[in-house]
């Protein structure tokens, strides 16, 4: 596996792999692996003739008062795992390599970047489509894979890639759960024993809110009242936002005639967690 660091060497490996006429599958990641990344680079293993994972602690998409100090970075461990899943190029570029100096363009997917996380978490969507884009750029992708688990994410992405006519394929998988239910997340790292206990609350109120929709619920003011009834029971754990939504447009329905996703964040001492399932009724 190659480790490249600047934009110029991604880009000239890029085109002259797409000159041999190879594919390339692209797995945008923020490193600390853990096995969503890991079913992602398998999925783009399985499909394309190369696969570049790129390794980039997106400090745009941070609000000052979040974690990018914290977040998890562990360069050793990572490129062993990805080499371990057979990745041809770890894309891992400095801060200043993709935010020289000068840096002022923004990519804003208008109204769905404002929802749910985008209420709590503003610019959050700006500073990840504005990165997405150039990654789409710098390394040429045909294929780009995403998880299921960062929802919001792949309906954004999804939307740039039309609006901007990005000629790739996006990708998104199912989310890789613990054995105790959490999603898989760099961030359950910061969690203490209590806290991870507590976190259960979030699959748990899923899985709650689907058996009543299989049971013929079909008011969504009625599903969020019991999710948020079965969260409000951990003392430990804040709801930032309990959402039914349409998952195309992520505007919140009042009665459930088609598919929903169903989204959450909560925030359990100092972790903001996020988890959603997509039903049909
Ligand atoms: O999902 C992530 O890890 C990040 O948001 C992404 C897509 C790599 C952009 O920084």
């Amino acid at each position: 596996m190659r480790t490249i660091e600047t934009i110029g060497e991604m880009q000239n490996s890029a085109l002259s792999i797409r000159t041999e006429g190879q594919s390339i599958g692209l797995v945008p990641t923020m490193g600390a692996f853990h096995e969503g990344h890991l079913s992602l680079m398998r999925a783009a293993r399985a499909e394309n003739d190369r696969v570049i994972v790129s390794l980039f602690v997106n400090p745009v998409q941070f609000s000052p008062n979040e974690d990018l100090d914290r977040y998890p970075r562990n360069l050793g461990r990572d490129i062993e795992l990805a080499q371990g899943e057979g990745v041809d190029i770890l894309f891992v570029p400095a801060v200043e390599e993709i935010y020289p100096k000068g840096f002022c363009t923004q990519v804003t997917v208008t109204g769905l970047s404002d929802r749910l996380c985008g209420e709590n978490r503003p610019g959050h969507f700006q500073g990840v489509a504005t990165v997405v884009a150039k990654l789409f750029h710098i390394i040429l992708p045909h294929r780009a894979y995403f998880g299921l688990k960062d929802y919001q994410q792949s309906v954004v992405i999804r939307r740039m890639v039309e609006d901007l006519n990005f000629n790739l394929e996006i990708i998104t998988l199912p989310t890789v759960r613990e054995p105790d239910s959490l999603a898989m997340s760099s961030r359950n790292a910061y969690l203490s024993q209590e806290e991870r206990t507590a976190a259960r609350c979030l699959k748990e109120s899923l899985d709650l809110a689907v058996q009543q929709i299989e049971g013929g619920e079909r008011n969504a003011g009625a599903l969020r009242s019991s999710i948020r009834e079965r969260i409000g029971r951990e003392k430990e754990v804040a709801i930032d936002y309990v959402s039914i939504a349409d998952p195309e447009t992520l505007q919140e329905v009042s009665t459930l005639t088609g598919e929903v996703v169903i989204a959450l964040a909560v925030r359990i001492g100092e972790t903001r967690l996020i988890d959603n399932q997509l039903v049909i009724p």
